[in-house]
């Protein structure tokens, strides 16, 4: 695992300097309606979708934690996470906020290197961009531009999308960005370059146009290369790399973030998106050769509410049209499905039939609940009985989905309309299928087969710990939070426990750091958050003060739930120190924990 210290740029005392002038409560209630409800504050979450707030903000201890998705750190967490950027790009932003001047920054030797690397990466990409782009514009580019004018490409859409062209050699650009004086192993990290035995060092795009990928500061970060042909494989994209997600980025993102629509239109391919752009459709995007994700889905929820899918007319397209419905309805966001036959994509809708047909398509579209169930009436003959029964009952397991009340009564009603299905009868199915559980209706899982690329990731990275009870470790986060919200219980509870007592790892170093805060008789847990660079850690450690059990009335049932969660942690503890062969105290302490318990039993606590 890195280390938690030795990428953070600034001295501690900047750190706290800057979240001290950022009130937690103000900058999140800028990005989220705020109530507040006794001590916090809640609102529904940014980070997964949800319909009642689990989301809480405390302004007594300067974080945010999510009950619901368990995201959680201090302001600068919130930052980091709601912007999507690193740590110290969210210290120069609240830094900014409250106006305070940061110094030179304190690189440490690997964070230096690091934001170093991402910034010559940036460069090289650039400069490749740079070179690409003059060379369609060059003789040589001759080919390329043709093929961009075949495809009815503009002078002034091939400038605005930056499109560019890579010649027939396939070591051009190594050589133009050696010239330049760039690093071999930058090059090939940037992924403008490969490597192998036969070919040595070479380029990773030859003969091909090139669209360069921006980032939503409209930096260069990768490109995508199609053959000018029917030759495979049709499209080339950079490799993932540290400045390439392609989980979090869109094509043409930077454009369509500024056309202050309702929606966006999210489409297949490149070209999708640069015609629909230079038909007056600016708020189009694609996803970058890889299927759409929950991620990406986020990112657009920022800006607008609403997504239309104009995805091929074809099979795929279909499939990973519902298939991204699915994902864009978990992220909360609206969906509706552009109908673009008879034509197969919006490129060629536009050719065929332009602005003002697909303004009326895009009018019409349709909710993506219906084209769902139209998808599935397919599969049933609608004049049987039998078969029309069935299909009811897959709408209705459709429907159970809905978890707010009036958004599914609202759907059964027009379920049963346009299907002339007896709304009671539908809505009494619907309930059973509810009590019964059965609200997993099957997910089309089916991937457009043309997408290739990494797998997307799913779920956040785990934060490492070492093993021991899962009983244990949640019992250790909650004497955390107990301890922090009855100032009395710390003392009471190191007589039992110590921080070498905690699973090592987050929950550790947070012990550490809270226990040493509460002997100078002054906590901050907002603090304790800052010494994780990782989001994950950040999250981690947020829980660890967030992690309240549901505890009995009783003052003596309260005391025996902490001396259980007491002996827990300790028994683990001793566990591990007994499985560990290089801890020559281990049998001393196993001695000194026994008689620690047997203690603990007869200890009278004050709650
Ligand atoms: P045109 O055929 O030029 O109109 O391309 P398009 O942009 O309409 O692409 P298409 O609908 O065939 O595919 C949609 C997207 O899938 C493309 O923009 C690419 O991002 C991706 N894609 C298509 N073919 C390939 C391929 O062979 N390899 C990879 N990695 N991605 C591909
Ligand atoms: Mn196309």
């Amino acid at each position: 695992m890195r280390g938690p210290r030795e990428c953070l740029y600034y001295p501690d005392e900047i750190i706290d300097e800057v979240r001290q002038g950022n009130d937690i409560v103000d900058v999140v209630g800028q990005y989220v309606h705020l109530k507040r409800q006794g001590a916090n504050y809640f609102g529904l979450c940014p980070f997964h979708n949800e319909k009642s707030p689990s989301f809480s903000v405390s302004p007594d201890k300067q974080i945010f934690y999510c009950f619901g998705c368990g995201k959680g750190g201090n302001v600068i967490t919130f930052v980091m996470e709601y912007e999507n950027c690193t740590f110290p790009e969210a210290v120069k932003e609240l830094a900014d906020r409250a106006g305070i001047r940061l110094p030179e920054a304190e690189y440490s030797e690997e964070a230096r290197k690091k934001e170093e690397r991402r910034a010559q990466l940036y460069a090289v990409n650039r400069e490749a961009a740079t070179y690409y782009y003059r060379m369609l514009r060059s003789p040589a580019g001759g080919v390329g531009l043709k093929y961009f004018e075949d495809r009815k490409l503009t002078a002034e859409t091939m400038n605005r999308f930056g499109l560019g062209f890579a010649n027939g050699s396939s070591s051009d650009l190594v050589r133009h960005l050696k010239g330049k004086g760039f690093a071999d192993d930058l090059i090939l990290e940037a992924g403008v370059a490969a490597f192998d035995e036969k070919r040595g060092m070479h380029d990773k795009f030859w003969n091909r146009v090139i669209f360069p990928i921006q980032d939503v500061q409209n930096r260069v970060i990768g490109f995508g290369g199609r053959v000018m042909g029917d030759g495979k494989p049709k499209y080339l994209n950079s490799p993932e790399t540290p400045i390439f997600d392609k989980g979090h980025n869109l094509y043409a993102l930077h454009l369509a973030k500024r056309s202050r629509t309702e929606q966006f239109i999210l489409c297949e391919g490149y070209m999708d998106v640069i015609s629909m752009h230079q038909a007056g459709f600016s708020q189009a995007v694609a996803s970058l050769g890889t299927s759409f994700t929950t991620g990406q889905a986020l990112v657009l929820k920022r800006y607008a509410k609403e997504v239309l899918l104009a995805y091929d007319s074809d099979g795929a397209g279909v499939a990973a049209a519902l298939r991204n419905s699915e994902i864009l309805a978990q992220a909360g966001m609206r969906c509706r499905m552009v109908d673009l036959r008879p034509y197969k994509d919006p490129d060629e809708f536009m050719k065929g039939l332009g602005h003002e047909e697909f303004q009326k398509r895009i009018d019409n579209a349709e909710n993506a609940f219906f084209y769902k169930l139209r998808q599935a009436e397919s599969r049933f003959s609608m004049s049987d009985p039998a078969s029309r029964t069935d299909f009811c009952r897959e709408a209705a397991r459709e429907l159970c989905r809905f978890d707010d009340d009036i958004e599914r009564e609202n759907y059964i009603k027009a379920v049963a309309e346009k299907y002339f299905i007896d709304a009671e009868a539908l809505r009494k199915m619907v309930g059973s299928y509810a009590l019964a559980g059965s609200t997993q209706a099957p997910v089309p899982v089916v991937r457009p087969a043309k997408t290739t690329g990494p797998a997307e990731e799913n779920g956040e990275a785990k934060v490492k710990r070492s093993p021991g009870s899962e009983a244990a470790y949640r019992a250790q986060k909650y004497l955390l939070t107990w301890m922090l919200e009855s100032p009395g219980l710390y003392r009471q509870v190191t007589g039992f426990l110590q921080p070498a007592d905690f699973t090592e790892g987050v929950v550790r170093r947070c012990a550490e750091k809270f226990f040493a805060q509460s002997l100078q008789g002054k906590t901050d847990v907002a603090s304790i958050i800052s010494l994780f660079e990782e989001e994950a850690e950040q999250n981690e450690a947020a829980s660890c003060f967030n992690s309240v059990p549901e505890l009995p009335e009783r003052a003596e049932d309260r005391e025996r739930a902490l001396r259980d969660f007491i002996r827990a942690v300790k028994e683990d503890s001793v566990q591990r120190s007994a499985e560990d062969a290089d801890d020559p105290d281990s049998f001393g302490r196993m001695v000194r924990a026994k008689k620690q318990l047997e203690v603990l039993d007869k200890t009278k606590f004050t709650l």
